[in-house]
């Protein structure tokens, strides 16, 4: 062919209009080779792209996206996580954390989000020790607890981590009034499936809003606070990753955590004492306790990234 007539013909892949262009990106992607990462990576350009088409997105409100997004990257850092938070704040650690826990979010489960502030290397702590590792104010709790399998049996050698919020609704890393490693621990199962610690009554407490989930939340008349709670990690080999919380049950916010984190198997019965023999010397009433029964389903065994160190 020669070169007058080679420039009459017009490729046909290239872009034209808006209509173009996302079978065009979706076939510069179609060659991926690992394709659970095809799948995924399709799903998003098809959704991204409708949603810019849904709102009609002008160049203003993309600018702005891309500078939130950069600014979540930005605000994360060894002992923050930012990306974690915007995806809790908007529901989708929730969602995903149901579709993969309980009968693939059809049942009522026991698993919630593992949010922003688990730590690994919590203290191993024995059976009915506690997790108050400098003066923290507040009123006792002693939580005891049973992890079984599907059918009821119980689960010996559970690794279990605890992590809460002191009564003033701060993590220890959040607070330099708090010891290293406060309100942490790290407990086994015994033989009849059951841990068992001391510790003191968990507060509600605000996500941090001094970035860009502020502002969203902010712009969107939302309060930030999540009701009071305490977290664990069930970790046995066999069995899937338990991650989860159980809230307290008179918290005002129980209806509406900021990250969608409450289900109705997750309110706990915290009981409150006002008379009795205390569970311990030296313990004044009133004073809580806390029983709770864990199922772990069989599955493999896979500890999350710790959010930060
Ligand atoms: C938490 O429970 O630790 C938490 C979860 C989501 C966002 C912020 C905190
Ligand atoms: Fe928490």
């Amino acid at each position: 062919m020669g070169q007058a007539e080679s420039r009459h013909i017009t490729p046909t892949r290239i872009i034209r209009t808006s209509d173009d262009v996302t079978p065009t990106v979706l076939r510069a992607m179609s060659n991926t080779p690992n394709g659970r990462l095809r799948t995924v990576i399709e799903a998003f350009v098809r959704h991204m792209h409708a949603l810019a088409r849904e709102v009609s997105l002008t160049e203003a409100e993309y600018d702005l996206g891309i500078d939130f997004l950069n600014r979540i990257g930005q605000a994360t850092h060894d002992s923050h996580n930012e990306g974690i938070l915007f995806a809790d704040a908007i529901g989708f650690s929730t969602l995903v954390c149901l579709l993969n826990n309980g009968n693939a979010g059809a049942t009522e489960t026991a698993a919630a989000l593992l949010g922003p502030f688990w730590r690994a290397n919590s203290p191993r702590t024995e059976n009915g020790g506690s997790i108050v590792r400098s003066p923290t104010p507040g009123r006792e709790l002693f939580v005891a607890c049973e992890v079984v399998d599907v059918a009821g049996k119980p689960l010996a050698n559970v690794e279990v981590d605890v992590w809460q919020s002191s009564p003033v609704g701060l993590y220890e890393n959040q607070d330099d009034t708090q010891a290293d490693m406060n309100l942490r621990g790290k407990f086994t199962t015994d033989s009849a499936g059951r841990f068992s610690f001391r510790s003191v009554k968990p507060a509600g407490y605000p996500v941090p809003t001094d970035g860009p989930v502020g502002e969203m939340l902010r712009a969107q008349n939302r309060h930030p606070y999540r009701p009071a709670h305490l977290h664990f990690l069930g970790f046995k080999s066999g069995y899937k990753t338990l991650i989860t919380q159980v809230f307290v049950d008179d918290d005002k916010y129980l209806e509406t955590d900021v990250v969608f984190g409450v289900t109705r198997a997750l309110v706990g019965n915290y009981r409150r004492h006002d008379q009795g023999e205390p569970p311990a010397a030296g313990v004044h009433a009133p004073w809580y306790t806390l029983n709770y029964r864990f199922v772990m389903e069989a599955g493999e065994a896979i500890l999350p990234k710790p959010p930060i160190k």
